[in-house]
């Protein structure tokens, strides 16, 4: 059988998706009208035969129950369940510290998911190539531009084979365009011992210092980073991933459907266009349908309140009881839970925030990313400025005022235009 860990992460983590992780962990955002990591689980859902998820972060216990909760109701079919990290220990580090429960009930292969990409999860796919192959691991790849590939994890493969080379996180010059997308797939019966042999190289290297540290009197390790500190923290990308490339057994999906990383709080903007797209493609019943004034895709919670003369879209997400006054325009943006929009404002390329409220003929607006960026600042008079505005919670926009390319603390009131600033 197949299983599947999703890599949530900690509270520490998010905080490049300022100012909305402040009000909610990042994974449990709403993207398209569902939390980042439904969408990961949706697609997990899809494979034949798995039956079991196990969400691993270090995020406090609670943080999970609820969306735990009702994913299990619309997906009966998979049990599903939050494991906790006592401290962020990698990437490589949380699967190993809890391998006795990912290795419970034999499964022959599991894959991992990074929660924070956005993409079409061609898990099938990547069961196809590891039976085909014999495989040890499948990464999932893409292709993106030179310029954004080195800061990604980037393969070198056999275009004929499908066969990884070479992998190499984050490399400093050019190796490939390639990219890893943060999806895995591994064979039960190698990987632990993978991971098993780096912790015995690491003890038996001179990185071990002979004192015993303070707390517990087992050997401590010299640090570059905070990370590498703790010698339980293993980095799937730098400590395994390289070495897996030696073995012969390590494939590459690539895919040439969508993919994006949600780290920045403007990322969500891009993904949110990409899952409703997506969503628009399967003829999603969830999805408003077209109308003269709905350019799809556009999703409205069942609890918002949009003005018939509001025009929306396209890749408009509106949450629950928002409200959406008359004469509105809304496009590329996501509104979440509680907002009030007034008549006649204008709102493109943003974000806002739970109870935000925006004034009558406002304008709050960010710029579109250039697509195939993969990232959301752009360049203005030469300037490095915030492509997606974002308001975070309970802001306020007067009447008529105009807020562009800004990223906006929660609680502000903004009483006057705004043009490029972080506002706090
Ligand atoms: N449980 C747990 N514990 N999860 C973690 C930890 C940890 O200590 N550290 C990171 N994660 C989770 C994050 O929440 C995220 O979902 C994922 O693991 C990867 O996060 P990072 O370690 O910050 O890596 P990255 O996003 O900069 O790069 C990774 O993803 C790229 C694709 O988005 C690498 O795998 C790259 O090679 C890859 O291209």
């Amino acid at each position: 059988s197949t299983k599947a860990v999703i890599l949530v992460g900690g509270p520490s983590r998010g905080t490049r998706f300022r100012p909305l992780s402040l009000d909610v962990p990042k994974p449990l955002f709403d993207v398209a009208g569902h939390p980042i990591i439904y969408h990961s689980l949706k697609a997990v859902a899809k494979v034949p035969g798995l039956r079991e998820v196990i969400l691993v972060g270090y995020y406090d216990e609670t943080v999970f129950r609820d969306f735990i909760k009702d994913a299990s109701k619309e997906f009966p079919h998979l049990r599903i369940q939050y494991l906790r990290e006592y401290q962020a220990l990698g990437t490589a580090g949380g699967l190993y510290h809890f391998r006795d429960a990912i290795l419970k009930n034999k499964p022959e292969r599991f894959f991992v998911l990074n929660s924070d990409v956005c993409c079409s999860f061609p898990l099938g796919e990547m069961l196809n190539l590891f039976e085909e192959k014999d495989a040890e691991a499948v990464i999932l790849g893409t292709r993106v531009s030179n310029e954004a590939a080195t800061n990604f994890g980037c393969i070198v493969s056999d275009a004929h084979t499908k066969r990884v080379l070479h992998y190499v996180e984050k490399p400093e010059s050019h190796i490939s365009n390639l990219i890893n997308c943060g999806v895995y797939l591994f064979a039960t019966e190698t990987i632990f011992p993978s991971i098993r042999s780096v912790i015995k190289r690491r003890t038996t290297r001179p990185r071990l210092v002979s004192y015993p540290s303070s707390e517990n009197l087992e050997p401590s390790f010299f640090a570059e980073d905070e990370d590498a500190e703790k010698p339980e923290v293993l980095r799937l990308e730098q400590d395994i991933l390289s070495d897996l490339a030696d073995s012969n057994r390590f494939f590459v999906h690539e895919t040439k459907d969508f993919w994006r990383q949600i780290k920045t709080a403007g990322s969500a903007v891009p993904a949110n266009a990409l899952y409703l797209q997506q969503a628009f493609q399967a003829q999603s019943d969830e999805l408003t349908p077209p109308s003269a004034v709905i350019v799809p895709p556009v999703y409205i919670h069942p609890t918002a309140q949009v003005d018939p003369s509001a025009k929306l879209g396209p890749n408009v997400s509106i949450g629950p009881r928002a409200v959406v006054g008359a004469g509105a325009r809304l496009k590329e943006s996501i509104i979440l839970e509680d907002v009030e929009i007034k008549h006649d404002a204008c709102v493109l390329y943003s974000i806002i925030g739970w109870g935000s409220r925006v004034g009558a003929w406002a304008r709050v607006e960010g710029t579109p990313t250039p697509v195939g960026s993969h990232s959301t600042s752009i360049i203005k008079n030469g300037v490095k400025v915030q492509s997606i505005t974002i308001l975070g919670k309970e802001c306020g926009v007067g009447d008529e005022v105009r807020v562009q390319n800004c990223i906006c603390l929660p609680f502000k009131e903004l009483k006057r235009d705004v043009t490029n600033e972080v506002i706090m």
